[in-house]
């Protein structure tokens, strides 16, 4: 087995934690149903912003929308407690804070173009290489799930009906260092965070919308039982996507509920 199919421990990752805005106290386990469940536990019983879970694999790892998000050996997998003080009705941007992050670290700790596809999946080369998911733990306290196939191979990638997966490994030719590229998540996470709670929500909804891989792109979205087509040409700071349809009317879409966009 290589080095880096072993889980992380919490000696790995902290020569590499940002010395930064958030305190990290980082709980590291071999192997977890969901890190967010734990985290979710963790700040039930009070435990402050900036923990963080992490885990080697997970036995019933979860997507958006109730999936499945299958968590072997070799990915990054964490979630963290963040108690961001805003209304819960803009707590949607925590996503959009989780989605930039993760792009922005697999662009410098990995050097792969990560681009997002709407609402907060990251793509490379036209497959999903990372997701992330918030969920709220009561009391302000949210989760921020996210799950990157760092050194996950490609017979151990996920198939499904919406996408092809790759993995930082598959991408490269090699395996990364997950510690590395945990703390760097962390610290490009911290940066987003701070434009989100503070009074700097545009330009992080900028930079959201220049990693887009689908502004200004022709697509199908499937809301509901509802299909509508059309071209990008919106992306608004409460997580909205906003189509021209091939009628020229304007339709905006949340990403709530059941929705799935594809790029045609
Ligand atoms: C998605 O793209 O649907 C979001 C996937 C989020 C997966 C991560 S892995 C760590 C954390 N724990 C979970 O059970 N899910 C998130």
């Amino acid at each position: 087995m290589s080095p880096e199919v072993k889980a992380l421990t919490e000696d790995d990752v902290r020569p590499h934690l940002p010395a930064g805005l958030i305190p990290w106290d980082v709980r590291a386990f071999g192997s977890v149903g969901s890190t967010n469940d734990v985290a979710r536990r963790l700040a039930s019983s009070g435990e402050p912003e900036g923990t963080v879970v992490v885990a080697g694999s997970q036995s019933a790892g979860r997507g958006r929308r109730g999936a499945e998000w299958f968590s072997p050996p070799g990915g990054l997998w964490l979630s963290m407690v963040l108690r961001p003080e805003v209304p819960l009705e803009r707590a949607w941007g925590l996503s959009i804070v989780g989605a930039v992050a993760v792009a922005s670290a697999v662009r410098r700790s990995c050097e792969l173009p990560g681009r997002i596809k709407w609402p907060n999946d990251v793509f490379v080369s036209g497959r999903k290489l990372a997701g992330v998911m918030v969920e709220s733990a009561g009391d302000g306290a949210f989760i921020l799930g996210v799950g990157v196939n760092a050194n996950v191979r490609h017979e151990d990638l996920p198939r499904n009906r919406w996408y092809e997966a790759t993995s930082v490994m598959v991408e490269r030719g090699e395996a990364c260092s997950r510690s590395e590229l945990f703390g760097r998540l962390l610290a490009e996470t911290e940066s987003r965070y701070s434009l989100f709670t503070g009074s700097d929500q545009r330009s992080l909804t900028d930079e959201w919308r220049s990693l887009s891989l689908v502004f200004g792109e022709r697509v199908r979205v499937e809301r509901g039982g509802e299909l509508l087509e059309g071209t990008v040409f919106g992306l608004e700071e409460d997580g909205a996507v906003v189509l021209r349809l091939l009628d020229g009317r304007q339709e905006r879409v949340l990403p709530s509920g059941d929705v799935t966009l594809m790029v045609l």
